[in-house]
């Protein structure tokens, strides 16, 4: 199934809860929620107490993107401020086996995420334990980037490369995604969009509903 994750990077943070219920009104099925600690990636942005003071607002899925140094270190905290997927980088984890156990622990769903330049030999084996691969688009760290053409390729390599291993993961793409570029990661075997400027920028409601009207092919 093809799903939108909108980025509450890009949200109004004075108006937070507000416009995640529009994007629960409008049908966007996941809510992309990106932690940064100033290390892995150099920007910060927040944790826990903003995604408990929201899990009240929404059943949609919490699609918690840490883009944080050694991700294992807080696992429970986020599964107990009420994430249902985790996603740790590969870059970030000394040990991703082991990181990648630890969230199955929690009984939620498992993702694993590769900058740009990151080879998808990376994730080889773990692949058949991952719900999910997310390929970034641009260099994680901040809203409101182009997204690097060749990540594209990236995306159909990763879609044969599961294919070939007979493995399920949903392939996720998140940075400088819009109307306009949408197609082509759908086409190369994305099915889960991540879009931050695109969604907040304007009407939140029409914003996703264009983007469903996509997805929905
Ligand atoms: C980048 C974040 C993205 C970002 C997407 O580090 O992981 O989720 O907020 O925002 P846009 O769609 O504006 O590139
Ligand atoms: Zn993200």
């Amino acid at each position: 199934m093809n799903c939108l994750s909108p980025s509450i990077l890009s949200a109004d943070f004075a108006n937070l809860g507000d416009q995640i219920r529009q994007l629960d009104e409008a049908g966007a099925q996941y809510v992309h929620i990106d932690v940064m600690d100033g290390s892995f990636v150099p920007n910060i942005s927040f944790a826990f107490p903003v995604i408990k003071s929201i899990r009240g607002l929404t059943d949609r899925m919490f699609d918690v993107h840490l883009m944080i140094d050694e991700p294992i270190r807080f696992i429970d905290q986020f599964a107990d401020a009420g994430a249902d997927i985790i996603t740790v980088h590969a870059e970030a984890c000394k040990h991703l086996d082991r990181t990648i156990e630890a969230i199955k622990e929690r009984g939620i769903l498992a993702g694993v995420a590769l900058n740009p330049a990151t080879p998808l030999s990376a994730i080889e084996y773990v692949l058949p334990k991952v719900d999910m691969v997310l390929i970034m688009t641009v260099n994680p760290g901040f809203g409101g980037q182009k997204l690097i053409p060749y990540t594209i390729d990236k995306v159909a390599d990763l879609k044969k490369m599961i294919e070939k291993t007979g493995t399920k993961a949903d392939i996720e793409v998140d940075g400088g995604i819009n109307l306009e570029n949408c197609t082509k990661l759908m086409d190369a075997g994305a099915n889960i969009i991540v879009a931050g400027n695109a969604v907040f920028s304007g009407e939140i409601g029409e914003n996703v509903c264009r983007f469903l009207d996509i997805l929905n092919g």
